[in-house]
């Protein structure tokens, strides 16, 4: 794909991959995707579940593939230990990306630490600038990126497709999970001996930032401990707006 290709035209192109990967592997879309764009696709990995098992398919097929995280400074120790674990059992350079200390600063004095807690505004500007804006610098120069996004997630994620338009980004999204259970991801984790968080062991599902996260009840929804506080439609921090934010509701 060049780069001067027009919007519409990727997006005629991204019908016919998804008609083409909506039966493929993880492995087949992730070989496809980062053959095709190179040095201009980049994964974005939390370090939970789903995303160290792309990491473990990806250190198979590329060693130069891009990997980043975004350490928001409010992660889980257990958060960093298994990205030093990681780094160590692939030998994988994953780039770690860092709020601007000055508009943290500036949050903080003005509206507290724990802002987040107090309303959805406060807790969307928190994410906005330790998660949205260094999601932005991550992304320069890409043209895609790579996701552990997964239908089963959430309401908000219903219709993640392997590969779509991210409109908020202005570039594609390539999601190889994207129809996998989550009993498909343990099993991989569990048959490949995948570094994972400790935390899922504690009742975790999902992982995000410590005081946004708690453990679960069994049988509760997998992103119920995520901003727990708010109304479940609300519970994306800016990376991937569900449709609400994108204003298709
Ligand atoms: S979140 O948007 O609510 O935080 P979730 O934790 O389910 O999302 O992660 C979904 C996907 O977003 C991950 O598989 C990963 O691709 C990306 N992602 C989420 N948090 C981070 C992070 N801190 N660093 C890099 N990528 C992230
Ligand atoms: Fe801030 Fe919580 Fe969002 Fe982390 S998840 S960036 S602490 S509001």
């Amino acid at each position: 794909m060049r780069k001067t290709m027009k919007k519409e035209e990727i997006k005629k192109q991204i019908e016919a991959w998804v008609r083409e990967f909506k039966k493929a592997s993880p492995e087949t879309i992730l070989n496809f995707f980062l053959d095709h764009y190179g040095k201009e696709i980049a994964f974005a990995s939390s370090l939970g579940a789903e995303d160290q098992v792309i990491t473990h398919m990806l250190a198979a097929i590329s060693r130069d593939a891009r990997i980043f995280t975004l350490d928001t400074g409010r992660l889980f120790p257990e958060t960093c230990e298994v990205l030093e674990k990681t780094r160590k059992k692939y030998g994988l350079e994953i780039e770690v990306y860092f709020p601007d200390y000055r508009e943290v600063e500036k949050m903080v004095r003005e509206r507290g630490i724990n802002l987040f807690y107090r309303s959805v505004e406060n807790r969307k500007l928190c994410c906005h600038i330790r998660k949205t804006l260094p999601l932005l610098r991550a992304l320069e120069g890409c043209r895609a990126w790579i996701t552990g996004l997964r239908r089963e997630q959430a309401v908000t994620r219903i219709s993640v497709m392997p590969v779509e338009w991210d409109e908020k980004h202005e570039i594609v999204k390539v999601n190889p999970l994207f129809g996998w259970s989550e009993k498909q991801v343990w099993d991989y984790i569990r048959e490949h001996d995948i570094p994972y968080n400790a935390l899922h062991d504690r009742g975790f599902p999902s992982i995000g930032c410590q005081p946004c996260t708690r453990a679960v009840q069994p049988g509760e929804d997998v992103r119920a401990g995520r901003w727990w506080w708010e109304q479940p439609e609300n519970r994306e921090c800016g990376l991937h707006p569900g449709k609400k934010e994108n204003g298709k509701i």
